[in-house]
């Protein structure tokens, strides 16, 4: 059993939790995710891996409530337990395996969305451990979605803010503000890692393209069970048919076909739609 150590509201309907599992925390790396389970019968979630404390002995999972199983996810309190929290899965980021001082000479941006600074602040705090200031570029709905930008702010170079609405930093798509940082400003950047929803990570890999600079997107919210059998992430990179739990979540942007991949997603939340509505009958 895995003790829910901490649970804070960080965004309307979008929690963090820090949970009680040494053993992941012990080999946790940026970029993998864990599965939990809240019972024997719940549903299996993938969740990617936002901190953990190898001393403490914690891992640190946000959430956002999408349905039935996460819905219930959030009626958990401090002290409840997860029956299971299997971890960490996937491939780390692939800065974890680059020479370090290779690493320094780049210049990185991080541009995420919604729930996807989740994901991007363990990363960017790796390499900010590592001595490497990144850039990153948050983008949300209004300054109430907005997540972790405390702790950005302590590990990244410049911390850029765009809101839909204009309520806090840019009024804008994250997209249309890296255009103006990459074209007015003229940053320039080796590598970008995109990570939020599927459209957000489509057009940032069709604006790098233009300006021909690597792009790294997590292809989490694909994923399904998390076990490599269940075929729901899969995906098709290059002329590759690859699975976001197994070799992923990271791929090359460039690569990954956006369109297909958002097809099958879109039949996965008519299936989490079903669960919702017999969870209210
Ligand atoms: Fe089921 Fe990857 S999530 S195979």
């Amino acid at each position: 059993m895995y003790k829910i150590k901490a649970k804070r509201l960080l965004a309307p309907s979008i929690y963090l939790m820090d949970v009680e599992a040494p053993r992941v925390a012990k080999s946790a790396n940026p970029g993998q995710f864990v599965i939990v389970k809240m019972d024997e019968k719940g549903e299996r979630i993938p969740l990617t891996i936002c901190d953990y404390d190898k001393t403490a002995g914690t891992v640190t999972i946000v959430f956002q409530t999408v349905g039935c199983s996460t819905n219930k996810m959030s009626l958990l309190k401090e002290g409840d337990y997860f029956s299971d929290f299997v971890g960490p899965l996937g491939q780390p980021s692939e800065f974890i395996e680059e020479d370090i001082e290779a690493l320094k000479q780049k210049k990185i941006m991080f541009v995420a969305g919604g729930v996807g600074a989740a994901p991007v602040y363990p990363q960017v705090k790796w390499l900010y451990e590592h001595g490497i200031a990144a850039d990153a570029i948050v983008g949300c709905k209004s300054e109430d979605y907005l997540l972790l930008e405390k702790e950005m702010k302590l590990v990244t170079g410049n911390l850029y803010i765009a809101t839909d609405d204009g309520s806090y930093g840019y009024k804008g798509l994250v997209t249309d503000l890296l255009k103006d940082l990459i074209e007015k400003e003229g940053k320039k950047y080796d590598v970008v890692v995109a990570i939020g929803p599927m459209i957000m990570m489509k057009f940032i890999t069709q604006l790098t393209k233009q300006y021909g600079i690597k792009t790294i997107v997590s292809m989490n919210p694909v994923m399904v069970d998390g076990t490599g059998m269940c075929g729901g992430c899969r995906l098709t990179v290059g002329e590759e048919t690859r699975f976001a739990c197994v070799d992923g979540p990271e791929f090359d942007g460039h690569l990954v076909d956006f369109d297909e991949a958002m097809r099958r997603s879109t039949q996965y939340k008519s299936q989490e739609g079903r669960a919702e509505i017999e969870r209210q009958e």
